[in-house]
């Protein structure tokens, strides 16, 4: 008789960040912490310190350090996932310690997917007129280490009347067709409507034509899952009027970093709206798609929904979908009785949000 394996331990770096970024991953790995005895689950937080403080301490503008070298082959090499609060702070200039934390390890980690669960779990959040909970519930699959976001600006004549400011979108065939591929194997996997939605905008920006193509292409690959295309204008406007329309969609980045937040605000919020940055069967990075709120910082009063919602994510990666679906009916029902009485940030304590989702998820 042979005995049944062990099973596998986690090893999570966990990065709290600036803001209310520590006080909602707090809650997330209290969360984490009831459900693993539940499931079977062993893991191991490694906690970095990696924030807009840290990079203040090491000197700031004079080589102060965002993630080093050392912290990023750690996480690549020993760890299985990342669960990042918020980076941003104003003592920072605009975007630097978040570049150099996050978008070191979405593009450095190759995490060419930002998944965006887009699902709507009580009438009463969503803005939309008579819109249901199952009028709303949708993934957004959006390339995340390409286009304008990792190409370098180029200014001419700043500062002056003929100044020029370019920054190009750039796509490769190789990261278009595997975040295409990607989107259809989940629209087959989900088997909800089985669409999938390509968004571009590939009338005016001719460059996209290369998304029509590989697109066309791919499809016939699934012959089981049906193909729709809207402009990314009209897929706002789209989303907006006929949420229940959508199952899975692809798009770029910038299309996706604006197109999940429209998302966002169908659901209820950035109070709840989680992401997961995917590389398949790698260490992938798992975050509420908030930011820091500096405004709320230390007031125990930020909702921490869309943090738990993206350790339910993780599990999910980690090879626990049946602990993250605990997580999300946990979310739910709370949502649904009451219990989380708004996902804005003030209505109830950030811990006691924690401490009533915990007990939820120990069963
Ligand atoms: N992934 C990230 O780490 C990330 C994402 C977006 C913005 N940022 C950074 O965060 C900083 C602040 O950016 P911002 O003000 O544009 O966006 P933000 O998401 O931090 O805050 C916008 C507003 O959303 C609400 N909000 C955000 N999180 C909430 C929560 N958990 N609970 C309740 N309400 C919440 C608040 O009303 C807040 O004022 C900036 O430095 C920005 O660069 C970081």
């Amino acid at each position: 008789m042979t005995s049944a394996p062990a099973r596998k331990s986690h090893r999570i770096a966990v990065i709290g960040g600036d803001g209310i970024g520590p006080e909602v991953v707090a809650e997330g790995l209290k969360v984490l912490s009831a459900i693993a005895p539940r499931h079977g689950l062993r893991y191991e937080a490694v906690q970095y310190p990696f924030s807009t403080d840290r990079w203040l301490a090491t000197g700031g503008e004079h080589g102060g350090e965002t993630l080093p070298d050392s912290a990023f082959a750690e996480i690549k090499d020993g760890c299985d996932a990342v669960l990042l609060g918020a980076i941003g702070d104003p003592r920072a200039p605009v975007g630097l310690v978040e570049h150099g934390v996050i978008m070191r390890l979405r593009v450095g980690l190759d995490l060419f997917v930002n998944l965006r669960p887009i699902k709507l779990y009580d009438a009463r959040l969503c803005p939309l007129k008579d819109k249901r909970p199952e009028d709303v519930d949708m993934v957004i699959c959006r390339e995340n280490t390409e286009d304008a976001y990792t190409a370098k600006a180029e200014f001419t004549n700043k500062g002056t009347p003929d100044e020029v400011a370019v920054q190009p979108m750039r796509y490769t065939r190789k990261g278009t067709e595997r975040i295409i591929r990607y989107a259809f194997e989940l629209a087959r996997r989900r088997n909800k409507q089985k669409k999938l939605l390509l968004i571009d905008k590939a009338n005016a920006v001719r460059a996209q034509d290369l998304w029509t193509r590989t697109f066309a292409e791919v499809a016939k690959e699934y012959p089981d899952v049906a193909t729709d295309h809207a402009y990314i204008d009209a897929a706002c406007m789209w989303m907006l009027k006929n949420p229940e329309w959508f199952d899975v969609a692809v798009t770029t980045n910038l299309f996706g970093d604006i197109i999940t937040d429209v998302g966002a605000m169908v659901q209820g919020g950035l109070g709840i709206a989680a992401s997961g940055n995917i590389h398949p069967g790698r260490v992938s990075l798992f975050e509420p798609i908030h930011g820091s709120a500096p405004k709320y910082k230390g007031q125990n009063s930020a909702n921490p929904v869309a943090t738990v919602m993206a350790v339910a994510l993780m599990l999910d990666h980690l090879g626990h979908p049946e602990a993250g679906r605990v997580i999300e009916g946990a979310v739910a029902s709370a949502l649904q009785s009451g219990r989380i009485k708004s996902l804005s940030a003030g209505a109830q304590k950030t811990s006691e949000i924690g401490d009533l989702l915990a007990s939820a998820v120990a069963g």
